[in-house]
């Protein structure tokens, strides 16, 4: 059982005493001695970069001293190195809510959303359009356009956009305009700004009653909440491992592909990695028939190593019971921040159901707000022109942490005024 704060709850919560009984009874009172974070530092920023799990250096230096400096090249076999995209690719399975033979862990999510993207549109030939959201990171825009250009689509922009100069002057379309015809389309399940979380379940049966595929970003979902990509039809998805999953900077980031398209889909880096037989080394490219296709060229082993060793320890997460307890912790914050600063809008949405893991709040100069906190042992982070996100770790962010922070972070926008 997970003790948290629960609707309406959060003012028995608020206060410390109540925090720190909150905390001693958690499920997740233990988690945190799995990171290595310095001391006193109060991290909401574990949806931009999460902190290195203690065995990390470990398995990275054993990689250096063990693997490459006594095994060299035997380790390719010997220590598993060739098949460490598809063996991360079964530890995130189970976090996704897919098989173990759909994922494969490679590549950044701009370069794996270039592969899926060419890959989807080309099993829905005579489809005219890639449909983008106006307000999707800026990367899957840009690739999204680049795609559609190299195959001779159109791109869709559809949602409000808050962003006007990527939308231009009009509106972004309605889905289900912008799905006329379309053949591809690729959400943002969770909202990088304003942690707003789409019903995946619903839109990829929308997308699907329209003719087209699904292709879902689930970089701040995935190590935020329970996922079930199988059961709800997702045709595609990609995500990083380096915000909530706690794989490091630069770790790698991850394909999904339904087990239904595996046999016909083909992306266009075909590079040998993702070759039916890589060492015959043979004159024409012919797919591995799994999910490995969606390799390119040799991985950094260096960062699945550390990766590997963070993924160990999220076997032990449950997720069902890692999103209740978020919940519990943003509904502290936001109850002790609405009390304390009534002028700092909630830019997410207020109830918790149709939200990632963060909190975002309007600000006019998130920057200086930031640099301030930063000041006070407080660690968010701005987007630019006027959010500051703040991240709700359960496995290393108490309910103490919480309403501590909220302190601070209440002291700091009534000085900046
Ligand atoms: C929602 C979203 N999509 C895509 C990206 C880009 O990921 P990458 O740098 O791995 O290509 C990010 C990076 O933060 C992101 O937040």
């Amino acid at each position: 059982v997970v003790a948290h704060v629960g609707p309406g709850g959060a003012g028995a919560a608020r206060s410390r005493r109540n925090c720190a009984a909150l905390d001693a009874a958690s499920r997740f009172a233990e988690t945190r001695n799995w990171f290595e974070l310095p001391h006193g530092l109060l991290y909401l920023d574990g949806n931009s970069l999460g902190p290195p799990v203690r065995d990390a250096l470990g398995a990275v230096t054993r990689l250096l001293t063990e693997q490459w400096r006594v095994g060299l090249a035997r380790s390719w076999n010997d220590a598993g190195w060739w098949d460490k995209p598809i063996e991360l690719g079964r530890l995130l399975a189970p976090l996704l809510g897919s098989a173990s033979d759909e994922v494969v862990v490679c590549d950044s999510i701009s370069v794996n959303l270039f592969k899926v993207l060419a890959a989807a549109a080309r099993l829905v030939p005579g489809r005219r359009a890639i449909v983008v959201e106006a307000d999707a990171f800026p990367s899957d825009r840009y690739v999204a356009a680049s795609v559609a250009a190299l195959l001779g689509l159109e791109t869709r922009l559809v949602g409000p956009g808050h962003d006007r100069a990527a939308l231009g002057p009009e509106p972004g379309l309605t889905l289900e305009r912008a799905l006329d015809g379309a053949g591809v389309v690729l959400l943002s399940h969770v909202d990088y700004r304003t942690a707003r979380r789409h019903d995946l379940r619903g839109l990829t049966a929308l997308v699907h009653a329209y003719g087209a595929l699904a292709v879902w970003d689930l970089a701040h979902s995935v190590g935020a909440f329970p996922l079930a990509l199988d059961d709800d039809s997702a045709d595609f998805a990609v995500g990083c491992t380096y915000k909530y999953l706690n794989g490091g900077p630069g770790a790698p980031a991850f394909v999904y592909a339904a087990r239904r398209h595996l046999e016909a889909v083909s992306q266009p880096i075909s590079g040998w990695h993702g070759h039916a037989r890589p060492f015959g080394f043979l004159p024409r490219y012919a797919p591995h028939p799994g999910v490995r296709r969606f390799l390119a060229g040799t991985p950094p082993l260096l960062a699945y190593a550390a990766l590997e060793a963070s993924l160990r320890l999220w076997q032990q997460v449950d997720l069902v019971e890692l999103a209740a307890a978020s919940r519990s912790l943003s509904e502290l914050l936001a109850a002790l921040l609405a009390e304390a600063c009534p002028g700092l809008e909630l830019v997410s949405p207020p109830d918790p159901a149709q939200r990632g893991s963060h909190l975002a709040y309007r600000h006019r100069r998130p920057r200086t707000l930031v640099e301030a906190l930063a000041a006070r042992a407080v660690v968010a982070d701005a987007r630019q022109p006027d959010l500051v996100r703040l991240a709700l770790t359960p496995l290393y962010l108490r309910h103490v942490d919480v309403f501590d922070a909220a302190e601070r972070i209440a002291q700091t926008v009534s000085q900046l005024g």
